[in-house]
């Protein structure tokens, strides 16, 4: 089975996206088989991992409604990069019915669906990243209820950083809610970091104080980000982006000694 790793916040903008499809590219790089499921109706790491969308193709959302064992081995769907690491990252996309699902939440067993279809069928993976959506509902709660371990993301930013405390404190109850009594809180991701804003000095030595060595890093802010996000591209293929691939490249690194595959 993969290390599932849910990668959440319940604000928005809080760089789930952005962190999950470059971990997923470090990651890769550095050898790993991992997988990106995308646990939010935006499709936002579908769309960024070059992933084109279909209505006749299969998505994460068909896989939580057939309600079956295994059912998302029927899913994976390659990414559309054109570069060397790109076939050791395979994908669970989605699109806005995902929504569908979430209206779904009264039905019986309905938090446990998403750790049903994966059942498995993430076996030939090292990790699995799930990319949450803005919110503790119910597509969050699915997530949790399957991954082992789960990292915050945030901006540097008052809200966010209280989103991400949040999440924090939401897993720790959810572990029993979602009868995955094993599932750990391991980090916080601090994104888009511009160190030139004294606010955002301040904000970073806040997420230091409050999450001590739980700090996995610090993504500087750099354009050559959104334009790869943006673009659809791997951060390899982006000039001048080395230093964002340093700093991912690190990230990567600090998951693959949390976590070993
Ligand atoms: N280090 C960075 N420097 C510059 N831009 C960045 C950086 N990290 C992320 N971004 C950009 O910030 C925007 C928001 O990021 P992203 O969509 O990943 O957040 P999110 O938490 O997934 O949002 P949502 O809550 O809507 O799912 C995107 O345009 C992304 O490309
Ligand atoms: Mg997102």
């Amino acid at each position: 089975m993969a290390r599932r790793i849910a990668i959440g916040n319940n604000k928005g903008g809080a760089k789930k996206s952005t962190h999950t499809v470059r971990l997923a590219e470090a990651l890769a790089k550095a050898g790993k088989v991992v997988g990106v499921a995308e646990m939010d109706p935006q499709g936002n790491a579908s769309r960024r991992l070059g992933y084109k969308d279909d209505p006749s193709k299969l998505t994460v959302s068909e896989a939580i409604a057939a309600n079956a064992e295994g059912v998302a081995a029927q899913v994976w769907h390659p990414i559309g990069w054109q570069t060397e690491y790109a076939d050791r990252i395979t994908l669970l996309p989605a699109r806005h019915t995902l929504e569908d699902r979430a209206l779904e939440a009264g039905q019986r067993g309905a938090y446990r669906r998403f750790a049903k279809a994966l059942h498995g069928a993430d076996d030939h993976l090292d990790y699995l990243l799930i990319d949450c959506q803005p919110s503790f509902g119910h597509l969050t709660q699915m997530a949790l209820a399957a991954a082992h371990y789960a990292v915050a993301s945030t901006e540097c930013e008052h809200d966010c950083i209280g989103g991400a405390v949040k999440y924090r404190d939401f897993v720790a109850d959810a572990g029993i809610d979602l009868a995955n009594p094993d599932l750990e809180f391991l980090g916080i991701i601090v994104g888009e970091y511009d160190q030139r804003v004294p606010d955002q000095r301040d904000q970073v030595a806040g997420v230091r104080e409050i999450f001590g060595d739980a700090v996995w890093g610090v993504i500087p802010q750099r354009a050559v980000i959104a334009y790869a996000d943006g673009q659809a591209l791997p951060l390899d293929q982006v000039p001048r982006s080395g230093p964002s691939r340093a700093a991912f490249e690190l990230l990567a690194e600090r998951l693959m000694k949390e976590v070993p595959a």
